[in-house]
C-alpha cells in the first residue's frame, strides 16, 4: 500500500505498523530461545494498542505489564491470564488485589515494602499469590541515562542481598510463592556483555537459592534488544539468547524475556503532511502536522528517527523538521539533508513502532492520531483519529 493513499484512506498525521513484520520479528526470537522453555512477554508499555496486543497473542506471546491498566488491556485482548506478568516500581493496593484476582503469573516485587504489601493483600483475599524479585545486578548498559535501569543508583528493583533476604521470607510465607527472579538493565541494548554479565550474576543467585530450597522457574530476563535507528549494529537474537542461555548451566528454568521495542520499533512508521517550507537567514525548517505531542522521542532524548519524504527527488540541502507545537523543543529531526518540499508532501518518520503512539498526549489541544495496521497486503483502521469532543468530554459537564 502506498503512503499516499494510506494519507489519503486516514488521514494525517498516523502510524502506520507492519503487523507481518511483528511476526516475524516474534518467531526470530522464539525461535533464539528454541533449546529452553520460554515465554516471550511482549513489554505492552511500547505499544499498547489492543488490534497488537490480539495479533502477538495468537502467535503466542504473553505480556509484561506495568500497570493495572496494561493488565486488562493485555486480558481483554485474549493474552490468557497466566501468561500475563506484572513489573513496576510504584503497585498500588488496588492494582496487587486485582492483579491477584485475575490469577496472573506472578508479580516482579522491587522492594520489601511492596513484597509485604502483596503478602498481606493476598492473606486478606485468601489467595497465595505467585512472585518474583527484581535484582539490581550494578551493570552499566552502556545506553540513555534516562532508560538506563540496572544501576544502584536507578530506582529500580533491590540488591542482591536484599534479594535474597525477600526470598528467605516468602519461603516462609504462605500467601506468597517466590517462582521467578527478574533483572532489566536497560533500553535500546546493543552490547551484550552487560546482559551476559548480568545474567551470570543474577543466575548465581539462582543457584545459592537452590541451595536453600527455593526452587526458581522463570528466569526473566526483562527486555532491552536494541533496535537500528540509525548506524547501530543491534544484537542478534540468536547471541542474544546464547549470551543469556550460557550463564545457566545446571538450572531448569523456563526463560521469560519481555522484548518491547525489538518486535515492534522497525516495524512502525509515523507518517506526517508538510504544511509549509519556511526558511530564515540561518535554518530551513519544513513544518509539518505532526508534533512533539505525536511523537515524543526526538524532543525528550533526542533520539534520532530516520525520516524521508515521499516521492520526491532534488537537491538536498539541511533542514529541520518540525511540528506546530510552541515548543522550541518540538521538532521531529534536525540538520538532515532533504530535498526540496511543498505543501501536502508526505514525510515518512521510521522506526516509530515502540514508544510512539504510547508516549503521546493531547497537549496544545492537538487529538491523538490514528493507527492503522498492515497484514497479508491490507490495511484496517486499529484505533481511530481523536475528535476534538472526545478530548474535552472529561470536561465539558463541568462547565
Ligand atoms: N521490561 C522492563 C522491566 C522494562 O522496564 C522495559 C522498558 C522493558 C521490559 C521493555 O524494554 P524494551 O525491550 O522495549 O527496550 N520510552 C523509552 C524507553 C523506555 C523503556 C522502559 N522500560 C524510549 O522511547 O526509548
Amino acid at each position: 500500500m502506498e503512503y499516499r493513499e494510506l494519507a489519503e484512506r486516514y488521514g494525517t498525521p498516523l502510524y502506520i505498523y507492519d503487523f507481518d513484520r511483528i511476526g516475524e520479528n516474534y518467531r526470530r526470537l522464539k525461535g533464539a530461545f528454541k533449546a529452553r522453555k520460554s515465554l516471550i512477554a511482549y513489554a505492552v508499555k511500547a505499544n499498547s494498542n489492543l488490534s497488537l496486543l490480539k495479533f502477538l497473542g495468537e502467535l503466542g506471546s504473553g505480556a509484561d505489564c506495568v500497570s493495572i491498566g496494561e493488565v486488562r488491556r493485555a486480558l481483554l485482548a485474549g493474552i490468557p491470564h497466566y501468561k500475563v506478568i506484572f513489573s513496576g516500581v510504584g503497585k498500588r493496593d488496588d492494582e496487587i488485589a486485582e492483579a491477584i484476582e485475575r490469577d496472573i503469573l506472578y508479580i516482579n516485587i522491587e522492594s520489601e515494602g511492596e513484597f509485604e504489601r502483596v503478602q498481606d493483600i493476598a492473606e486478606e483475599l485468601g489467595r497465595a499469590m505467585r512472585i518474583g524479585v527484581r535484582v539490581n545486578p550494578n551493570i552499566d548498559p552502556k545506553t540513555h541515562p534516562y532508560i538506563s535501569t540496572g544501576l544502584s543508583e536507578n530506582k529500580f528493583g533491590v540488591d542482591i542481598e536484599e534479594a535474597k533476604k525477600i526470598y528467605m521470607r516468602a519461603k516462609r510465607s504462605r500467601w506468597v510463592e517466590p517462582v521467578a527472579i527478574h533483572f532489566h538493565i536497560g533500553s535500546q541494548l546493543t552490547e551484550l556483555e552487560p546482559i551476559r554479565e548480568a545474567s551470570a550474576l543474577v543466575a548465581d543467585l539462582v543457584r545459592q537459592l537452590q541451595g536453600i530450597e527455593i526452587e526458581i522457574k522463570f528466569f526473566d530476563v526483562g527486555g532491552g534488544l536494541g533496535i537500528r535507528y540509525r548506524d547501530e549494529e543491534p544484537i542478534e537474537p540468536y547471541d542474544y539468547a546464547q549470551a543469556i542461555l550460557s550463564t545457566l548451566r545446571g538450572t531448569d528454568m523456563t526463560i521469560v524475556c519481555e522484548p518491547g521495542r525489538f518486535l515492534v520499533g522497525n516495524a512502525g512508521v509515523f507518517l506526517t503532511q508538510v504544511l509549509y517550507e519556511k526558511r530564515t537567514p540561518k535554518k530551513r525548517f519544513i513544518i509539518v502536522d505532526g508534533a512533539m505531542n505525536d511523537l515524543l522521542r526526538p524532543s525528550l532524548y533526542n533520539a534520532y528517527h530516520e525520516v524521508e519524504v515521499v516521492g520526491r527527488g532534488g537537491e538536498e540541502s539541511l533542514a529541520d523538521v518540525v511540528g506546530p507545537v510552541c515548543e522550541s523543543g518540538d521538532f521531529l529531526a534536525k540538520d538532515r539533508l532533504l530535498p526540496p518540499t511543498e505543501h501536502g508532501d508526505l514525510l515518512v518518520v521510521k522506526s516509530a513502532g515502540a514508544y510512539g503512539f504510547v508516549m503521546s498526549s493531547n497537549y496544545n489541544s492537538r487529538p491523538r492520531p490514528a493507527e492503522v495496521a498492515l497484514q497479508g497486503g491490507e490495511d484496517r483502521l486499529i484505533r481511530e483519529r481523536e475528535s476534538f469532543e472526545y478530548m474535552i468530554e472529561k470536561e465539558v459537564r463541568f462547565l
